[in-house]
This record gives C-alpha cells, structure tokens and sequence, in this order.
C-alpha cells in the first residue's frame, strides 16, 4: 500500500511549481511588515480567507495581488529557500521551478532583484542535495511585445535559466500568440513548455498548438488531451512530459483527473505529479501523491512510475538522469 511516507521518501523531480505560490500566508505577513505594505490581513487568519477560488480566473485575482510583498532580492531569496527547504524534506532531488517576472517588473522591481534573489537561493540549495532551477514564464494575458521584452531581459542571464513557460490567464490567450518567443528562446538553447490548464474552452485546440507547431518538450497540466487519441499517441511517441497537479486541480475543477493519469500512464505518457502553488492548493508534492494514489487506489508501482517519468521529462543531462533512473 501506499503511505504518506512512502511518498515522501520516495526520490522525485518536481517539475510543475511556482515559487510566487510557495508564499505561506506567515511569510507573507512577515514580508508585509519588513517592507510596509499595507495588506490589510493582519493575521494567518485573515490571510486564509481571502483563499477562495473554484476555477483558474478567481485564483489568479487572489494570487497575483499577494506578490505586492515581494520588494526585494532579499524577499525572493526567503521565498525560494523557504521552499527549496520543504523540497528536501520531501525528497525531492531536481527541481525546475517556475517565476513570473512580469508579475514583478510591471508594478516596479527590476528583473534583476528578481533573478538574483531567485538564483542565489538555487545556489544555496546544492547544500540541501537538492539540483535547483529557474524556468521564466511569460505571463499569456500580457502582449506579445511585453514577452519580447521579458525574453530579451532574460537572455542577458542565459546561464542562470533553464527554460521558458507560459501561465496565468489562458482564456483567449492560446499558445501560438508566442510562437516567436518561444523560437527565439528555442534558438538561444532554452527548453519550452507551456501551460494548457485543465477544463479550459480551447484545451484540446491549444495542446494541438503546443505539439504539433510549437514543439515544445512539456505540457504544464494538459490532462484534457485524452479527448484526442491521436494527440495522445504523438505525446506518448515524442515522449513529451506532462505535469499534472492533482490538488490544484482538485481546486479549480470538480476533479482532481486521477482517471486521465491513470489513462496516460496507460498509454505510455510521460506523465508526473507536481504541486503547482502548493502554499494556496493545501500540500506540497508528496501530499500530492498521497491525495492521488488515496482517491484512486494507485499502486506503489504506479507512483514509482510517476516519480520515474518526473525525472525522465526533466531538463538534467541524460548522464545525471543516469544517477536516478
Ligand atoms: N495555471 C496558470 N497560471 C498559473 C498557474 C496555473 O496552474 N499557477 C500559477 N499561475
Ligand atoms: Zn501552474
């Protein structure tokens, strides 16, 4: 049987986090105060009920205001360690976290405060065992001009990221509005994913972008191409990882789609469990496992298969996935 323990021990990548959503209502308190910003909660409490949300729209209006207390690079290196800390009681062994510098730059603070603050804790986190590193995201439901910006500020640190993602509002916002951005960050060497949220309009018309013009390695969620035998073959055939997030989904849906990762890993799917936002979604990764494998009587050899594929669809050197597999 499956255990809490079992989960947590077990060796795993997470691939699918945002550190903006590693934000604990304490350290948002505390980073209220550091830096005087009025955000009118002034206990766990309060903060915990502004936490309602039942779809992607009315998590991000509560999510994307929180980062006001995010000011310096100190801020960005507590929230990183903070996480990457939990990361390594969790086991988790690589992880390729994801950032959202317009979420920053477009109220203010410099990419840079961003960045450094963010990196250093990376570098911190060798000390922990844990390989740690930085995919930037642009955020969809921005302009195409503000993602070129975005892409140009970041190339000037190559070295310190890892990939590029998309996130925050999908609606009417599909992949291809970055195709160029995503060829030009292809064309410097960084890897591309994207999120296809769940339950979304065009889920299945926006999968079909990302794979069959964008070519991109991941699908961030993207659980809906089960709707789409044909796409489900060309993600199984490319071996194109998908990180689905069972208690983010659990939030925004009525389901937390443990029978679609039953079906993928059924039919050869790179699939892998991962947290999301996990200081808003109630459980870190290995919670996420737990809840999945309680709800949907997986086995222990299906949750090794999962933590197989995370480090499988992640980003190391196919030497260092040696050292896992
Ligand atoms: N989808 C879109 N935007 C996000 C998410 C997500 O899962 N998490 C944080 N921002
Ligand atoms: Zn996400």
């Amino acid at each position: 049987v499956v255990t809490p323990e079992f989960t947590r021990g077990l060796p795993k990548a997470e691939l699918h986090l945002h550190i903006e959503g590693t934000l604990e209502p304490e350290l948002k308190l505390k980073l209220a105060k550091r830096n005087h910003v009025d955000i009118g909660q002034a206990t766990i409490e309060d903060v915990q009920k502004t936490y309602n949300y039942h779809d992607l729209a009315s998590f991000l209006a509560v999510y994307y205001p929180a980062m006001n207390v995010l000011q310096t690079e100190e801020d960005f290196y507590d929230l990183a360690w903070a996480y990457l800390t939990k990361a390594a009681a969790n086991n988790v062994r690589h992880v390729e976290l994801f950032f959202d510098p317009q979420a920053h730059t477009s109220r203010g603070i410099p990419f840079e405060v961003v960045l450094n603050g963010l990196y250093q804790a990376t570098i911190d986190a060798r000390a922990l065992n844990v390989d740690a590193h930085l995919i930037m995201c642009f955020l969809r439901d921005f302009s195409k001009e503000s993602a070129r910006k975005t892409l140009q500020e970041g190339l000037k640190y190559r070295d310190k990221i890892i990939g590029i993602g998309l996130d925050s509002d999908e609606h009417n916002n599909p992949p291809l509005k970055f195709a160029r951005q995503f060829e030009d960050a292809a064309a410097a060497g960084l890897h591309i994913t994207t999120h296809c949220d769940i339950d979304q309009k065009d889920s299945i018309e926006h999968i079909r972008q990302a794979l069959e013009i964008m070519e991109v390695e991941r699908l961030d969620h993207g659980t809906n191409i089960v709707e789409d035998p044909d796409l489900v073959e060309l993600a199984a055939k490319r071996q194109v990882g998908l990180t689905s997030c069972p208690l983010s989904n659990s939030f925004v849906s009525p389901e937390m789609k443990g029978k679609e990762v039953i079906d993928l890993l059924n039919a050869g799917v790179k699939v892998s469990i991962n947290s999301d936002d996990p200081a808003y979604f109630k459980g870190y990764i290995s919670d996420n496992y737990y809840a999945l494998a309680q709800k949907f009587d997986l086995s222990q050899d299906q949750i090794v298969q999962l933590a197989k594929n995370s480090f499988e669809t992640s980003w190391i050197s196919q030497r260092q996935k040696q050292l896992y597999l």
